[in-house]
């Protein structure tokens, strides 16, 4: 399994020990949660903030869009440093194109479904993602609760990837902890995603290895 810290959940006064810490650790993705007070009820931060993290974090670097017209920007953020982007179901009228222009750009793409937006809408695009971010709480904020019926979606969508032959990954964002870590990772997960679990935990580093030893739940 793959695990993407939230850099959301650091200490945004020492920003550099979180990337040092991330890279020290054996987590394999940096998360980037940006957010424009439009497509969610918060705002969080953009490329300048990315583009100085790139300059200290060592490993991927998995942007998630919670914006509107998530289009203007896809070069801002390949510029910053971003090599995977994802953008929501719900805020693009031509996802196609939108997934389309990410991948000539060099970078992975993704596509993110918010709690209430049916897995069966991503049938006709699953073959042309990298990766799936199911959203397990509303986007927004961290240190949400983990909504339960996410479970639910995550077989569908297993379910789906296999059918289709889709090389997409299962990503899951929101309440992930090491409490359910085992039975998300079961219902088909690739990627966990975690801010509050791992950056709010007395030693990070060492949560982060919890989760990488957890195993599947049949
Ligand atoms: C929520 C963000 C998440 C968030 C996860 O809108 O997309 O990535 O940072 O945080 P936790 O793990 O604390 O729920
Ligand atoms: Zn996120």
């Amino acid at each position: 399994m793959i695990l993407a810290p939230s850099i959301l959940a650091a200490d945004f006064l020492h920003l550099a020990d979180a990337c040092a810490m991330v890279n020290d650790s054996e987590a394999d993705w940096f998360h980037l949660d940006v957010m424009d007070g439009v497509f969610v009820p918060n705002i969080s931060y953009g490329m300048f903030i990315i583009q100085q993290l790139r300059k200290a974090g060592k490993k991927f670097f998995d942007a998630h869009l919670m914006i509107v017209r998530p289009e203007k920007f896809t070069e801002a953020f390949r510029e910053a440093g971003v090599d995977q982007l994802t953008v929501h179901l719900e805020a693009c009228p031509n996802l196609h194109r939108n997934l389309q222009h990410i991948k000539s750009l060099g970078m992975k793409a993704g596509v993110a479904i918010n709690p209430h937006s049916p897995v069966s809408l991503l049938q006709d695009i699953i073959r042309d993602v990298d990766v799936v971010n199911v959203m397990s709480v509303n986007p927004g904020f961290g240190a949400q609760s983990f909504i339960p019926y996410s479970l639910d979606k995550i077989r569908e969508l297993k379910k789906l990837i296999v059918e289709s032959g889709s090389p997409a990954l299962i990503e899951v964002d929101g309440g992930v902890s090491l409490e359910n870590a085992a039975v998300i990772l079961g219902a088909g997960a690739d990627v966990l995603v975690a801010g509050n679990a791992v950056f709010s935990s007395a030693d990070p580093k060492e949560t982060i290895r919890q989760f990488k030893k957890t195993r599947p739940a049949s």
